[in-house]
């Protein structure tokens, strides 16, 4: 048995509206014992992601809330430090559900093996939580299984420069459609038509933000990827074309609010005919092997670009958290472990 601790960040309490620091524990607990048929992981990143807020709460969803008390919930990847399980060995590099710690004990179940001492993976590790992994698929799903666009189609979609978002409007764009963002300031907009190569960006903290979605998208809006929900939803509601698609990935300008802003502009899905789905994404899984493999083929030729904030550190994961859900990342948000 190894002799060093363990670090875990614990859900204490339950929060009201906007999640703080305080929600959080940090403690130190003996390395678990490994007994046949498990493995012991060192993790290497800790993804943040805003369905962790969801599970913050004690209500009914479509996932069990994090119990209190208990590890956070989280996608992890790392490698192999000691295993008694005949399907990994020491140096293997593996993806999870291992959660807000430095060492994870799994018994093999959810665990995915992207490299191993001798053949490591082919993209760097941390590109198998954003757009290889869990975010990358969201925004493949959503995007072709949901929005089905066409080439020559405007795709517009929202937390442009986020995890799914940056996703979905690469993959438009290899699908030969218009691909528009919206995205809060400037910088983020900038870095989502230079770096991304979408075709226009739209900042919804300006003032302008409606009259600049209209110049951006000039023939209306055939498929809306909605990571956001509120004013900004209502502003692309008139945007919309007839018969156009919207997949609802996420709402998460709610996550954190006490009243929910709801749709006030609801008359516009019957007069414009709008098929409006809600997806989550293990509703994909007979698809998530193809589009990683999609995804990862895209990301080492160079045709989807990525980019990653990374918290150095587990006790800088709550405020990492927190920013993420502000918007201070660009790109995926991580931990590094
Ligand atoms: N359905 C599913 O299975 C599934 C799976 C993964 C993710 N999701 C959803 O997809 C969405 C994006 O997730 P992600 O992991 O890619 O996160 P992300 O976009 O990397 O980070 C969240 C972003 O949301 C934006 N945001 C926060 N508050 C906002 C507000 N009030 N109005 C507009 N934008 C706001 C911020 O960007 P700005 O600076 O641009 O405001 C922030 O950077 C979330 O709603 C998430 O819940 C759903």
């Amino acid at each position: 048995m190894l002799s060093f601790n363990n670090n875990q960040i614990l859900l204490k309490r339950r929060p009201t509206g906007w999640v703080t620091p305080d929600d959080f524990e940090l403690v130190q607990t003996p390395m678990p014992t490994v007994a046949t048929g498990q493995v012991l992981i060192k993790n290497q990143f800790l993804s943040l992601d805003p369905y962790m807020r969801g599970r913050m709460n004690d209500a009914k969803s479509y996932a069990e809330p994090a119990k209190l008390g208990e590890v956070m919930v989280g996608g992890t990847v790392g490698e192999v430090i000691e295993s008694q399980h005949s399907k990994f060995a020491i140096g293997d590099q593996v993806v999870g559900m291992l959660g807000w710690q430095t060492y994870g004990l799994s018994d093999g179940r959810g665990l995915q093996k992207v490299g191993s001492k001798s053949n490591p993976s082919p993209i760097p590790l941390s590109v198998w939580l954003g757009a290889a992994g869990m975010p990358g698929v969201t925004a493949y799903a959503g995007l072709f299984e949901i929005g089905q666009p066409k080439a020559g189609e405007t795709v517009l979609v929202s937390a442009a420069a986020g995890a799914v978002g940056s996703v979905v409007g690469q993959l438009a764009k290899l699908h030969g459609c218009r691909a528009v963002g919206i995205a809060g300031g400037p910088e983020k907009c900038a870095y989502v038509c230079e770096k991304l190569g979408f075709d226009a960006c739209v900042d919804y903290k300006s003032p302008e933000f409606r009259a600049q979605l209209k110049a951006a998208t000039p023939n209306g809006v055939d498929v809306y990827f909605e990571n956001v929900g509120g004013a900004i939803l209502d502003a692309v509601l008139t945007r919309m074309n007839n018969f156009s698609r919207m997949p609802v990935c996420g709402l998460i300008s709610d996550y954190n609010a006490t009243e929910p802003y709801g749709v006030r502009n609801f008359v516009a899905i019957l007069s414009k005919r709008i098929k409006i789905q809600g997806f989550i994404v293990t509703d994909f899984m007979s698809i998530w092997a193809q589009a990683v493999q999609t995804l990862a083929g895209h990301i080492l030729a160079g045709r989807i670009k990525t980019h990653e904030t990374i918290a150095e550190g587990l006790e800088n994961a709550p405020t990492a958290f927190i920013g993420m859900l502000k918007g201070a990342n660009l790109g995926k948000q991580l931990v590094r472990l």
